[in-house]
């Protein structure tokens, strides 16, 4: 197993550990693709990146990004769409030019359509270069959710329980959550040249374990990332917690 564990004191500086990943993988290929992730777990490396590009440390000009995942029937204005999600963290205040981002499309009348075509765009653009990836309670990555298989391409998602649950912190009630997602699937993810997964708080301590010291297994879809050749977990003291000391 290849993963590489860096510790982070706390959040923040979870953040810039992960951007100067970003920033490595930027300055050398400014043309590069990189796959975001929404929740809150990417926001301080966000407003790190941010921060940089505003210092004229970071360009991102050249850079194209694709996004992990969108509820299915919010349109890109809502207040909970994750396109809204990333302009308003992200592309809004640093140089990307908008083409050059795409999110999956909540309201597509065809969705199967809008997953293949989505797929054929970050082929065309050359593949993922670096994949943000949080992780979810149930062991989520994107929205793939905990199921008998890894489900490879990207695909509409019925979210469960505990997803809807945790996310309806950003709603007005849990009866606002949507019910299904499209999401990057696992071959999606995998196929990333390289992976940052970020994990920080004590509530994701046991998901953790499982997910990094467990077999590989479907019931915890982030367990996969064991057989990816070049994932970096950046990862906070208390997330940390029931982490052996040593890399695995
Ligand atoms: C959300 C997103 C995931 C994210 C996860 C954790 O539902 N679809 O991409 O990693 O849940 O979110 P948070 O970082 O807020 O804990």
């Amino acid at each position: 197993m290849k993963m590489q564990i860096v510790r982070a004191k706390d959040p923040e500086e979870a953040g810039r550990l992960a951007a100067d990943v970003f920033a490595a993988v930027i300055q050398a290929k400014p043309a590069c693709v990189l796959g975001l992730a929404t929740g809150s777990t990417p926001l301080p490396l966000y407003r790190e990146l941010i921060a940089r590009n505003a210092r004229g440390e970071l360009d991102f000009s050249g850079v194209r990004t694709a996004n992990l995942d969108e509820y299915v029937g919010l349109a890109p204005d809502h207040p909970q769409s994750y396109r809204r999600f990333m302009q308003e963290n992200l592309f809004d205040h640093i140089n990307i030019r908008p083409e050059n981002t795409i999110v999956p499309d909540g309201l597509a009348a065809d969705i199967s359509a809008m997953c293949q075509a989505y797929e054929q765009k970050i082929a065309a653009w050359g593949g993922i270069d670096l994949q943000l990836l949080g992780i979810g309670h149930d062991g989520h990555i994107g929205f793939n959710e905990p199921g008998d298989a890894f489900l490879v391409p990207t695909h509409r998602t019925v979210l469960t329980e505990m997803t809807r649950t945790a996310n309806a912190r950003f709603f007005a009630s849990e009866n606002d959550v949507p019910t299904s997602a499209v999401t990057m699937g696992i071959g999606t993810i995998m196929a990333a040249r390289k992976i940052v997964m970020i994990v920080t708080g004590r509530d994701k301590a046991e998901i953790l374990r499982r997910a990094v010291c467990e077999p590989v297994r479907p019931r915890v879809q982030a367990s996969i990332l064991q057989l990816h050749p070049d994932v970096t977990l950046i990862c906070d003291e208390a997330a940390a917690e029931r982490l052996p000391q040593r890399n695995v």
